[in-house]
């Protein structure tokens, strides 16, 4: 798509138009912009290097022939981040031709490598000023190569180095992103560049004879590890489905969790070709298209992948997927899957349901502690109270939730769970401090009307109060 310049001296055929662009700068930086964040941005020359790594795994019988190393190196002084891979490396024709030739990529048609646009060298122009190559392959010497962010022409063709290649194949590639833009490299850490390659090729690092480092000067190096999803307690729904496009039938590999324990945070995410696209909920051409939403793939508790495979192609940037007939077809396809975990996770729900309102409850019983220190009176919520706000029995104040006003002043998050609001304090403190002043024996003799109502409203208000603050430390999620 941009390689008009490639062609600039092809003859002309008479009477025809050819394509220029005029600023390619500009264009390709304005097309950078798209990128969001700098670890999404460092994850194109990862993908590189992994793409480098499986024509490797390929030829020799789906097993990399000795332990492909890829390692990130953070230089804060710099504002850069280095990428060194052992894989194959490239020639110096084919690192000039990377820079030169735009939009030019030899994946495409290749199945098995995720390249296909060539421009994910590029992705630096979003928020740093260079890329730097050094690459070594095993029929040329080794050869560097930097492009700046604003430069069109006059780059200096690759220039040979003396220095034998620092990894122990003797071939691969260096890649320098430097320059970042301050506020693009200050939320970069050891940490989100982990936490990013854990998730973008979680599936890809779980091979054997991978490993993919990360560290910065003088902090101690991070291997990446993959999730290991069996190992989560959990219920899994697993489907495989077999989808046909133009005579072709693609398969899609579904694989949710729904974690007995909700603090493993892994929203169910799309992935084609072993690479992460995006959490399900940010894919806003599948939003639109998906019925439960957020109740389902926003749900705590689930995690997991959709692998998609080659029916559906993502944008240049890979965060969303090209609109076509086949998207349409994979959406379709992931409804009745999404119903069927929506319908597991009622239980869970419920659950939820359950153990907000005993939590609920409690606090309830705290606030009435902290301020009747000897009510003795013991507070419960009932679901039926036989139609009455609160009841009192057997010196037990049961505060019936099934009741309208009790209904009507409860949030609830997204997941349906039981939220209580301030307004729900307020309805709390007026019934309390009413049960709480005329109801405790002994409290009220010899007080005259205006001051048992005076007590009323300090004990109302410092319910509230006391209702507010135990809420907001006890449901803070
Ligand atoms: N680490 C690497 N090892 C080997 N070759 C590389 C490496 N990085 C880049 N290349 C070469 O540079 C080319 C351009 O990379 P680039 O990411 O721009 O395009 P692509 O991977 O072909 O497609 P896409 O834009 O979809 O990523 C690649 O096709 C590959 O030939
Ligand atoms: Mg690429």
């Amino acid at each position: 798509m941009f390689n008009a310049s490639s062609k600039r001296f092809a003859t002309k055929v008479p009477g025809t138009i050819d394509l220029e662009i005029s600023d390619p700068v500009l264009m390709l930086n304005e097309v950078a912009k798209r990128y969001e964040t700098a670890e999404r941005v460092l994850m194109e020359y990862v993908d590189n290097a992994l793409d480098d790594a499986e024509v490797l795994f390929r030829e020799n019988g789906n097993a990399y022939p000795y332990p492909i190393r890829i390692d990130i190196t953070i230089n804060r002084a710099n504002r850069a981040v280095i990428i060194q891979d052992n894989c194959r490396g490239m020639t110096r024709e084919t690192l000039e031709r990377v820079v030169r030739n735009i939009g030019e990529s030899q994946k495409r048609g290749q199945t098995w490598v995720n390249g296909r646009f060539g421009f994910g060298v590029h992705a630096f122009r979003a928020a740093a000023e260079s890329v730097s190559f050094q690459s070594k392959h095993e029929l040329g010497s080794n050869h560097t190569l930097t492009l700046q962010r604003d430069q069109h022409r006059g780059i200096k063709e690759a220039k040979r180095l003396d220095a034998p290649f620092p990894t122990e194949s003797g071939t691969g590639t260096v890649v320098t992103v430097a320059g970042f833009e301050a506020d693009w490299f200050s939320p970069v850490t050891v940490d989100s560049v982990r936490a990013e390659i854990e998730h973008h090729f979680e599936r890809l690092i779980a091979r054997r004879n991978l490993q993919i480092t990360v560290h910065e000067a003088g902090q101690a190096t991070q291997v990446c590890t993959a999730i290991d999803y069996a190992a989560i307690e959990g219920a899994a729904i697993q489907e495989q489905l077999h989808l046909t496009y133009k005579d072709e039938e693609y398969p899609v590999t579904i694989y949710c969790k729904i974690a007995a324990d909700a603090s493993v945070k892994r929203p169910v995410s799309f992935f084609a070709r072993d690479r992460r696209i995006g959490d399900v909920v940010e894919i806003k051409s599948f939003m639109r298209k998906s019925v439960f939403k957020t109740s389902v793939w926003s749900h705590p508790n689930l995690m997991g992948y959709i692998e998609v495979g080659n029916l559906v192609q993502p944008i240049i940037n890979r965060d969303d997927f090209v609109r076509t007939y086949s998207r349409t077809l994979l959406y379709e396809a992931l409804l009745p899957v999404e119903a069927e975990i929506k319908q597991q996770l009622q239980g869970v729900n419920q659950q939820q349901k359950e153990q907000t309102f005993d939590q609920f409850e409690q606090v309830v019983q705290r606030a009435l502690a902290e301020v009747v220190t000897d009510s003795g009176l013991a507070v419960v919520l009932v679901a039926d109270g036989e139609g009455r706000r609160v009841l009192v029995e057997n010196g037990r104040l049961a505060i019936n939730t099934a009741h309208p006003d009790f209904q009507e002043r409860l949030r609830t998050t997204r997941q349906g769970n039981p939220r209580p609001s301030d307004r729900l304090n307020a309805y709390l403190a007026g019934i309390l401090s009413i049960y709480g002043v005329h109801r405790l024996p002994g409290r009220n003799e010899n007080l005259s009307a205006d001051t048992q109502l005076d007590m009323q409203i300090e004990m109302m208000l410092a319910l509230e109060t006391q209702l507010r603050h135990l809420q907001n430390k006890s449901f803070k999620d």
